[in-house]
């Protein structure tokens, strides 16, 4: 059977978008269940807190595409919009973050295009997260489609900065006060700080053994 890349891949019409991505969703929900429930199995732990997962709506698609100067045709959303389906992977320390992004890279099927390690090297608002650009194959009747998905990995704390700071920026149009912007920043620091000494709790507690 032809393998057909995303950039490339004969979806012709919104519903064929809707289609492919949602069933993109599926196979990296159920693979991250899979994951999450074989590690309890192991390790007596989950790694992962919850997952949420969407698909971008057809109008901030064609915002991405005119902020960005493309014109607003499938071809162009498809080739061009990295996250029109999107999951995010909420995890309670950061270790679980990477141990997550490994497993996620060993899986065989999956293609890991770009990887962004907003935790290592956080962006200028504070911003914190684990990005990784992935393909995923979705077997059509007649056709295999590398569909694109964006996984986003991050502590509770992180997301929790996260929301609110999103809903800060929408609130304020982008243009948020500078005593917002930097008390933001103070509680991303803070965030950081929390996520560290959690994990050292925990790692503290796994040293003692069968707590958890
Ligand atoms: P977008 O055009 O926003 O998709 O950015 P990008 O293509 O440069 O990718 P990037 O990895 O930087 O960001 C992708 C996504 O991460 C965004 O759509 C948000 O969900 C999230 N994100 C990135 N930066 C921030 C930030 O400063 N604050 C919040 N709350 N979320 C962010
Ligand atoms: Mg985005």
């Amino acid at each position: 059977m032809e393998v057909i890349w995303d950039a490339d891949s004969q979806i012709e019409t919104w519903q064929e978008v809707t289609l492919v991505y949602n069933a993109a969703l599926k196979q990296i929900n159920t693979k991250l269940e899979i994951l999450n429930d074989e590690f309890q199995h192991v390790h007596q732990y989950n790694p992962i807190e919850h997952i949420k997962s969407r698909i971008k709506t057809p109008e901030s698609i064609v915002k991405k595409l005119k902020r960005h100067g493309y014109e607003s045709n499938i071809e162009n959303m498809v080739k061009y919009v990295n996250d029109i389906a999107g999951i995010r992977v909420i995890c309670s320390f950061t270790s679980d973050i990477y141990r997550i992004a490994e497993m996620i890279r060993l899986q065989n099927d999956i293609r890991v295009i770009a990887v962004k390690d907003y935790i290592r090297n956080p962006k200028k608002s504070g911003y914190k997260s684990y990005h990784m650009l992935v393909t995923v194959p979705v077997f059509l009747s007649d056709r295999t489609v590398e569909a694109k998905v964006e996984i986003q990995i991050r502590t509770v704390a992180m997301d929790f900065w996260a929301s609110l700071e999103h809903k800060i920026n929408y609130k304020f149009e982008g243009n948020a006060p500078e005593h917002v912007k930097s008390e933001l920043i103070e509680c991303a620091e803070m965030v950081s700080k929390l996520d560290d000494r959690m994990q050292q709790l925990n790692e503290e507690i796994k040293a003692h053994g069968n707590v958890i």
